[in-house]
């Protein structure tokens, strides 16, 4: 749909852009990865242990929603997706297209916001989102257009930060969680970190079983993976220490009714 971007996606687009250029190595390492070695999240979980994939991907449409440099869709294509990437900043698929050239793996990568996607009713089996539209669009927006996106018995599974970690981590980007709440249970769904503009949508669980089941999907798992006490991660504001103890992420698998 054309028309002017909604405010919280023009400041993310802005703001990914500029945070782009911090994705590239990862990226990079990323696209190196082999069927069967691909890992989720901030403890990188293994995929034979989340299972982030259906066990039928070969040859089904698939859709990832806020793609970033496009690893998830590259591991789809290898695994015999035929996929599409939809982003929000230009600069995250510049990358992203490089990426493809270098590795000689071509799918269509759009530049959109993951809320209104421009392809018809029903043009994809599975959407995949792996802290993309998951965690930086509207759920109240994106949800209903993945409903509309997938066919009948379409699956969607995404990865985000846990509701949880969300509620004991300060106002500080990437300040570390806590063992505490920081914030209520029942605040704002829009997250800006102290200091930035980008905005962020973190839901307690019953909202987001509620959004899935009105919009024609029914839940299939919960995941809430524990990481070892001495896992190490990139990303500062989680340790091993904490991820042992509580749930850094949450990943949600969801069917449309069939
Ligand atoms: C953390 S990256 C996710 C990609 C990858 N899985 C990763 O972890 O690096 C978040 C991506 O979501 C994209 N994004 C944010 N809002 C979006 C929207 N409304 N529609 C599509 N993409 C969006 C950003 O541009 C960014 O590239």
């Amino acid at each position: 749909m054309s028309g002017p971007l909604p405010a919280h996606v023009a400041v993310n687009r802005a703001a990914w852009d500029e945070y782009a250029a911090g994705y590239v190595a990862p990226g990079e390492r990323s696209w190196r990865v082999q069927p069967g070695a691909e890992t989720w999240g901030v403890f990188g979980f293994a995929e034979a242990e989340v299972c982030m994939f259906p066990d039928d991907l070969a040859g089904k449409d698939a859709i990832e929603l806020g793609c970033g440099t496009a690893y998830v869709s590259s591991w789809m294509a290898r695994r015999g997706a035929r996929v599409v990437g939809i982003d929000n900043s230009p600069k995250q698929l510049e990358t992203a297209r490089r990426l493809q050239a270098e590795h000689g793996l071509n799918f269509p990568l759009l530049l959109g916001n993951a809320e209104t996607v421009p392809y018809p009713d029903a043009s994809f089996d599975f959407a995949i989102s792996e802290y993309g539209a998951v965690l930086w669009a509207d759920p109240t927006s994106w949800v209903p257009e993945a409903a509309r996106l997938l066919r009948p018995g379409g699956r969607i599974h995404v990865l985000t930060n846990s509701y949880l970690s969300f509620l004991t981590g300060p106002d500080e980007p990437d300040a570390p969680f806590g063992d505490r709440l920081v914030r209520p249970w029942f605040g704002p769904r829009q997250m800006i970190w102290k200091g930035e503009t980008s905005v962020e949508f973190h839901l307690p669980p019953g909202d987001w079983i509620h959004l899935f089941r009105e919009n024609g999907f029914e839940i299939e798992a919960l995941l809430e993976p524990a990481a070892p006490a001495d896992a190490t991660t990139r990303y500062v504001y989680a340790t091993g220490a904490w991820a042992s103890q509580w749930p850094v992420e949450t990943i949600w698998k969801v069917r449309k009714h069939g």
